[in-house]
């Protein structure tokens, strides 16, 4: 088990480069693994959840040259090209990863397990199996298949499509439904209440496979096949840059640059929130790689004002609401956070977690059924607070440390590692 201590920072200064996307590195293997030929993938997250991914895909008979490192190259076999695995699929701490193979999976002539450590085996499984059943997979698993370890028996060619109305607005449900939907004969098409990250979308488009979008509806053809347009160049992760984001906005005397960030419009509620607030944030050199917005991020200290996060903007910021309320607890006046009970099933509880440690710093939250209220303060105390084995927790309350009084200790942060290696040294080059 490791601990950071964080001191009291001067300022965050420099210009830093951060690992890459993990939604894009999940879905680069899985998609290059089923398309024909090739892949080259650089700026690969060499994170755990992303690393568990690529092997489960090594263990269906796909090679993946340089894995370990950020530069990837995937031969893939084709749409049914993969091979039953002699053995369980283990995602470790990844939703994403069991969301979204459990998807692909459904679509193939074979059985298969997937299964992750105590935290994943605890979270909904059922907004992916209901449908994919409807599909045609059969799908088991504990709780009557609510929650993992999964059995999957795909459907291969009697995969039925699906027209697809989703209760929430997931990134993970939509990809899980349109992978399989890869295998139906027929148009597969995923509704949900609001939209979620698009990732999968444009990386089918740069895989050559068309994709329609009316609204909140996404439709996709199945079996056609997956012929990438170039090598995927994956930029850095816009939810890791959020925890530099945030601390630059609430220690005074920063200013810092965020080289190569992804900003994906879907992905830039943390941007538009902080811009809400009174930040000084700016983007720079605009430019596209593989079908995805990159640009470079200025951020500059400036005192925040308290905000309303609420309705479709939370899908837009649900990975960042954690360091968000962070930002609120130093900002003036009252900020409610509202349409967000997702947060409840992810890594942990977010809102009791993150209420639960903000406290112990000696802010003032509300937990509210779906969201919280957080009274702003100037400042807050250094306390010893624990991760809640969730990666997103311990890095945001790290970044809290920075801006209060006296030291913080975040304990059991190997989680981190899970999406965000290096984490500590680039805080620490960045803060001090
Ligand atoms: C992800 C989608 C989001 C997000 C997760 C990654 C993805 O989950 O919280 O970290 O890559 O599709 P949901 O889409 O289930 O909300």
């Amino acid at each position: 088990m490791s601990n950071l201590t964080i001191k009291p920072s001067r300022g965050l200064h420099g210009a830093i480069t951060l690992p890459g996307d993990k939604s894009v590195s999940h879905r680069s293997v899985i998609f290059a693994a089923i398309a024909e030929g090739d892949t080259l993938i650089n700026g690969f997250l060499v994170g755990e959840d992303t690393l568990n991914t690529a092997r489960a895909i090594e263990s269906m008979g796909i090679v993946i040259d340089g894995l370990g490192s950020s530069r990837l190259t995937v031969r893939g076999k084709g749409l049914d090209g993969l091979a039953e695995p002699s053995g369980v699929l283990d995602l470790g701490n990844s939703g994403t990863g069991m969301r979204l193979l459990a998807g692909l999976l459904a679509g193939q002539d074979f059985f298969s397990i997937l299964t992750g450590d105590q935290y994943l085996r605890k979270r909904p499984m059922a907004r992916i199996v209901e449908p994919l059943r409807t599909m045609g997979a059969t799908i088991d698993g504990r709780s009557g298949g609510r929650l993992a370890p999964l059995s999957i028996r795909g459907a291969g060619s009697k995969t039925r499509a699906i027209d697809y109305t989703s209760p929430v607005a997931s990134a993970q449900v939509k990809t899980a439904l349109l992978l399989a939907g890869l295998y139906a004969e027929g148009e597969t098409t995923v509704r949900e209440p609001s939209k979620s990250r698009d990732h999968t979308e444009r990386m089918f488009r740069f895989f050559n496979v068309e994709v329609s979008e009316q609204g909140i509806a996404v439709t996709l053809r199945g079996r056609q096949a997956l012929r990438p347009k170039g090598p995927i160049e994956i930029p850095a992760d816009i939810s890791s840059a959020a925890f530099f984001m945030v601390a630059a906005c609430i220690v005074p005397g920063s200013e810092l640059l965020i080289k190569n960030v992804g900003v994906n419009p879907t992905r830039t509620g943390i941007i538009d929130v902080l811009l809400s607030m009174g930040a000084d944030i700016t983007l720079r050199n605009p430019r596209e790689q593989a079908g995805e917005p990159v640009a470079d991020i200025g951020v500059r200290y400036r005192k925040l004002r308290a905000t309303r996060i609420e309705g479709a903007m939370v899908p837009r910021a649900i990975d960042e609401i954690p360091v968000l309320s962070v930002a609120a607890s130093y900002a003036g006046g009252t900020t409610i956070i509202k349409d967000a009970a997702e947060l409840r099933v992810k890594e942990s509880d977010r809102i009791a977690t993150m209420a639960a440690e903000l406290k112990k710093l000696g802010a003032a939250v509300k937990e509210l059924p779906d969201g919280m209220e957080i009274i702003g303060r100037d400042s807050l105390d250094g306390a010893m607070c624990e991760s809640y084995g969730d990666h997103r927790i311990a890095m945001s309350l790290a970044v809290a440390g920075l801006a209060a009084r006296g030291e913080t200790v975040v304990s059991d942060t190997e989680w981190i590692d899970t999406s965000f290696p290096g984490f500590e040294q680039l805080l620490r080059q960045a803060a001090y």
